[in-house]
Order: structure tokens, then sequence, then C-alpha cells
């Protein structure tokens, strides 16, 4: 395998959301910097969603302007309605990503709304990020398990991913909120929803909660999906996914990608570096295996 896979950075949004050490604009911004210095073209750097919601997301406008210097990166940030849309523009948002779920009771405690309605918020936000030439990616929450519900069927991703995709995303992550997927129905599901948005507009969002989410990317790879998203350091988790830690961590995902002859453009030693600086900040080491390695080698070389 030597084609070229799109890694999404999320550690400054899906990670640092969940953090309860409150991390300053300045270091966000830091942060950020240091994940694109690493090579990574692609880092979602915030959410406009509500501040009682989510404190940890106050700031967005002004990291996202610290860092939209940077034209050739994507810098994507939430948005679950029109006024996070709204405050997104006056930031100069270029791309956003709405964010839907696949079990009613995750809808519910994450954005206070059935499925259905979600969408028809989507609905005027797309409709409006069309107009403003704004790309909109789509995210679906709990595709392999809900906190509340348990199972999730296929075909209840199905029918979101194709609602999403109509609506005008040129991308749906697929996420495994709470980490419980394995790789046989991590190949089901992309198969499934295969057969409605094409492969190529299709993400994996896996968090790695039961230590799978490296070989779930593994199986999906080989269905042909090469969008991954990643947290530097496997920060993060959910705050309405209660025991969810964070996404596969980046350092995990291009050592693997690297390893299979798949170039991912990351420089390892700046991205552990950047990881090493939050994990500094929010006062506990990365969970990334990689970057520990690295860490302790560094450490026994160093003595
Ligand atoms: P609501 O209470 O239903 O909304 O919340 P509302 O319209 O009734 O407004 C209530 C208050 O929120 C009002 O303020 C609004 O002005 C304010 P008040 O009058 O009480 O002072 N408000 C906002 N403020 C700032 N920005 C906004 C906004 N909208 C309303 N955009 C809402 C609905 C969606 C806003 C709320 O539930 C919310 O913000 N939820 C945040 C959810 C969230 O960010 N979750 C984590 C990200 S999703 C995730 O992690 C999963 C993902 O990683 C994929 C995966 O792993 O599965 C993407
Ligand atoms: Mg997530």
């Amino acid at each position: 395998m030597s084609e070229r896979v799109h890694i999404v950075e999320v550690g400054p949004r899906d990670g640092l959301q969940n953090e309860k050490t409150p991390i300053s604009v300045a270091d966000r911004i830091a942060f950020v910097e240091a994940l694109i210095g690493a090579g990574l073209r692609a880092v979602e750097v915030g959410a406009f969603v509500s501040p009682k919601a989510i404190p940890q997301m106050v700031g967005s406008a002004e990291v996202l302007q610290g860092v939209s210097h940077h034209r050739d990166c994507e810098l994507p940030v939430l948005v679950p309605n029109e006024k996070g849309y709204e405050a997104s523009q006056a930031a100069g948002a270029k791309l956003i990503a709405v964010f839907a779920a696949a079990s009613e009771s995750f809808s519910r405690a994450n954005i206070n709304c059935s499925i259905a309605e979600s969408i028809e918020r989507f609905k005027p936000v797309l409709a409006r990020a069309k107009a403003d030439g704004v790309r909109v990616r789509g995210y679906i929450s709990t595709v392999l398990g809900c906190p509340y519900e348990g199972e999730i069927r296929p075909q209840a991703v199905v029918d979101v991913a194709k609602v999403l995709w109509d609506l005008g995303c040129y991308e749906i992550s697929l996420g495994d909120t709470i980490g419980v997927g394995t790789p046989l129905k991590a190949r089901q599901l992309l198969r499934a929803v295969a057969g409605h948005v094409p492969m190529a507009n299709l993400a994996m969002h896996f968090h790695d909660t039961y230590g799978q989410a490296l070989a779930n990317l593994y199986a999906g790879m080989e269905e042909g999906c090469r969008v991954i998203d990643s947290a530097a350091g496997g920060l993060g988790g959910c705050p309405y996914a209660p025991g969810a830690t964070g996404n596969v961590a980046t350092e995990d995902v291009v050592y693997m990608l690297e390893g299979m002859g798949v170039p991912t453009g990351v420089d390892m030693a700046k991205l552990v570096a950047a990881t090493n600086v939050v994990s500094g900040l929010i006062g506990r080491p990365p969970v990334s295996r990689v970057a520990s390695a690295l860490n302790a080698k560094n450490a026994a070389g160093n003595a």
C-alpha cells in the first residue's frame, strides 16, 4: 500500500475539549503551530459551540485567527447550528464540520435534539456555506456503538450518512465515539456506507478506548478508506460519552503508515515534541504508545 493517506489532526479540538485543565488561547495557537510545523496539513482547531456545554472551546475564534495565515492547511472548526456558523464566519472559517449521531440518545445528550432535528439545524448552515464557498465536513458519532443504546445498526449510520452527503457535505467522518469497534465491524460499516457515499469521501474517526483503533484503521484501509482522523498524543474523549478515551494517537497512525510504505510528510520528532508540550500543560503523559516509546528511548539516550 503506497497511496497517500489524508490525516486530519483533531487534537486541538477533540483532544482538548475534554481536558479539565484550561489551556489558554496562546497555548492552543502554539499547539496548532507545532502540529503544522510537524507536517500536518489538516488541523481541527476549535468549535463554535455553547460555552456552557464545552467551556474548553471558548476562544476558538482567536485560535482560528491566530493560525489562519497557513493558507495551505485545512483548518476545520465544529459548527452545530446557524449561531455557530455566524461565529465561524466572523472568524474567517473556510472549512466547517457539522456533527450528527447515529443514535438518538447520544444526539440528545450531545446537542440537545433528535437526529431529525439536528438535520433541520444543519440545512440552513449547509445552504449558507454553499453560498459563501465554505466547505462542510459531516461527522456521525456512535457509528460502532453508543454509550446509552449499545449496538448500533449499520443501516442507522447509512441513513444519516446519506442525508449529510445529499445536503452537500464533501466528506463524512465516521466516529467510533466510545472506541468499542473491532476490525470486522469497522469493515462491515465502511462497506455499508460506501454503498451510498463514495469511499473516497469517507473518513475514519476512531477513539481508542478498547485499544482497537489501529486495527480498525488497518481494516478500513484494506476496504479502501484513505482519510484518518487522529489526535496528537491520543488526547481527549467526549464529554457526553462516559468513559470514552481519546482518539487514536497521531504518532501511532504515522508510525503504522510509514511502516506500510505510506508517506505521511510528518516529522515524528517534531510531532512528539508538540505532544510533550501539551502533555506538560495538562499534567499527564501522552497515551500514544509511540510517543511513550520514543520519550523513553530519548530519556535512556540522554542518561
Ligand atoms: P441548546 O441548549 O439546545 O441550544 O444547545 P439553544 O439554541 O436552545 O441555546 C441555548 C444557549 O446556548 C443560548 O444561550 C444560546 O445562545 C447558546 P443562553 O441564552 O442560554 O445564554 N448557543 C450557543 N452559544 C455559542 N455557540 C453556539 C450556540 N448555540 C446556542 N453555536 C447546542 C444546543 C448544540 C448549542 C449545545 O448542545 C452545544 O453547544 N453542544 C456542544 C456539543 C459538543 O461540542 N460536543 C462535543 C463535540 S462532538 C464530538 O466530540 C464527537 C466527534 O468528535 C465525533 C465522534 O468522536 O463521534 C465530532
Ligand atoms: Mg471524536
